[in-house]
């Protein structure tokens, strides 16, 4: 049999393929288990290789499962429950929707009918935060069209009731209190309730 040669490190010839016996030699070193003399390795180097191989292992499967945990689990804190000072009721100008606090808090301040009140950004149908629709004066959800007066009241699609208002109070220094803790509901006759609005 022809003797095998090598080019490079363990690279055969063109047109001289390995038995199996070498292809088996060639798959050991490669994988650390012969030393590039075809030798066992020592059983200590050995073992440390084999650690060293579960560690790498353990480790990217450690950062696997907690990539997918953080994937899994909302970035919203939904259980912070915020108290804030939103301004003066001058802030506010009549039939007039404040958007600026939707992003951090999830709701509007409404100055309506010498009201002012806050309700919570979220569609009491499935939960999806309508868009304030200036020009046609109205709350849409863009989920499954519900839409909503500028009050909050449900007029048209599947909404089942008209979303939700926080409790608002009067600070010493004149400002606007958004408790997020304390939610109104109209379907239990809490709008009328005086920690529900701020009378303008
Ligand atoms: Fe708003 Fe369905 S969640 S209409």
């Amino acid at each position: 049999m022809a003797e095998l040669k090598f080019v490079g490190a363990d690279k055969p010839q063109l047109g001289q393929p390995l038995s199996p016996r070498e292809e088996a030699v060639r798959r050991l070193k490669a994988k650390g288990f012969l030393d590039p003399a075809g030798q066992p390795m020592p059983r200590r180097q050995f073992l440390v290789s084999l650690a060293l191989a579960w560690a790498t292992f353990a480790a990217a499967l450690g950062g696997g499962l907690t990539a997918l945990f953080a994937f899994m689990v909302p970035r919203v804190d939904f259980t912070r429950v915020d108290v804030f000072k939103v301004g003066p009721p001058t802030n506010f100008a009549p039939n007039t929707v404040d958007e600026s606090f939707k992003a951090a808090h999830r709701m509007w301040v409404v100055n309506h009918d010498s009201r002012i009140f806050a309700i919570q950004s979220v569609c009491t149908h499935l939960g999806c935060t309508p868009n304030w629709m200036d020009g046609e004066r109205k709350f849409k959800c863009p989920c499954h069209g519900s839409g909503y007066t500028i009050d909050g009241i449900n007029f048209e699609g599947p909404a089942p009731f008209p979303m939700r208002r926080y409790e608002v109070t009067l600070a010493d220094d004149g400002q606007i209190v958004v408790n997020e803790g304390r939610l109104f509901f109209w379907e239990k006759g809490e709008f009328d309730d005086p920690r529900a609005f701020v009378a303008v």
